[in-house]
């Protein structure tokens, strides 16, 4: 049984989020992760992951691997003992560490595979939950924004510890999305920003706020078909985030060649000090923005639409 998961990127609100601010974030379906799973013939759960050079057992796995304990995590939760013998299969085009949610796309791909595979109804909510689990070894205290659009493959606004809401697009967009080549582990970008938090509260508190505002008329603006005033907004964001030290040289460079080129918008997305960029464009600027972008060294370049989703 076969199962794919998306990338992601979020448009507004990443590290706010983590403090109870709202933040957007769209699937990526020009990359992904997929997972095959069957019953086997041969003892244990054989785990193949050509792209990351694995080819194990899961026992002979620490249990802290994020693959294994997603294994773990499923077969204790929905089996119990004895594990059934499996072999899984997972690949992934997303690039790792860079703000795309590679990790989650595979945690929810290889949940479902494992679940169709197996025959076990479970539902979004929980492969979500499940997901997040494994994010946690990620990311160390995630705020769950990226296993939750990443699960339902839709825009979502989203809040810590609230109902998730799925965003209405009014009007289709265009993303270009650029990697700045480097890879940054979330988990530092955010250990960072706790410690610039904990450092000077009300201060950085003031920021999330803004933040969060910005979330919030972006949120205005999506919904109603008027995405060129996102623009703004996301320059606005990204100037926040540079406030909190999460920008670096290579992505404010990609930020401005983006406006140069034409961009309407442009900001870091995702943890920072690496990963990818993004910009909104035009329709008759996209393919400047992303030759700029190129042109300045980013090795890869994405453009991707963000459309209206019929409501389920
Ligand atoms: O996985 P990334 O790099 O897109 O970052 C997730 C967004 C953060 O707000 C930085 C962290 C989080 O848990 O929400």
């Amino acid at each position: 049984m076969k199962a794919s998961a998306p990338g992601k990127i979020i448009l507004f609100g990443e590290h706010a989020v983590v403090y109870g601010r709202a933040a957007i974030a769209v699937p990526v379906s020009q990359v992904g992760a997929q997972a095959e799973v069957s019953e086997s013939s041969r003892l244990g759960i054989w785990i193949d992951a050509a792209d990351v050079g694995l080819h194990a057992e899961l026992s002979t796995l620490p249990v802290e691997d994020p693959l294994a304990a997603l294994v773990h995590g499923f077969c204790s939760t929905f089996l119990g003992k004895p594990y059934p013998n499996l072999h899984i299969t997972i690949s992934s085009t997303i690039p790792v560490a860079s703000g795309m949610g590679s990790g989650t796309a595979v945690s929810v791909a290889l949940g479902r595979a494992m679940a169709a595979a197996l025959g076990l109804p479970i539902s979004d909510e929980q492969i979500n939950a499940l997901a997040y689990e494994i994010e946690k070894l990620h990311h160390g205290a995630p705020s769950g924004i990226d296993n939750t659009v990443v699960t339902y493959a839709r825009p979502v606004f989203f809040t810590m510890a609230r109902p998730i809401q799925t965003l209405g697009v009014g009007a289709p967009f265009t993303i270009v999305i650029g990697d700045s080549g480097v890879r940054a582990p979330t988990r530092e970008s955010v250990g960072d920003v706790r410690r610039l938090w904990e450092s000077d509260r009300p201060r950085w508190e003031a920021v999330f706020d803004q933040i969060g505002r910005l979330s919030q008329k972006a949120r205005e603006v999506i919904e109603s078909g008027s995405w060129a005033e996102m623009g703004p907004l996301m320059n606005e964001n990204h100037a926040l985030l540079q406030q909190l030290t999460v920008s670096s040289p290579q992505l404010d460079r990609l930020v401005a060649r983006a406006l140069d080129a034409g961009a309407l918008g442009a900001k870091l997305s995702g943890g920072g000090r690496g990963g990818n960029m993004i910009a909104l464009v035009s329709d008759g600027t996209a393919a400047a923005v992303a030759a700029a972008l190129k042109s300045t060294g980013s090795p890869r370049v994405i453009i991707t639409q963000i459309t209206p989703v019929p409501t389920a």
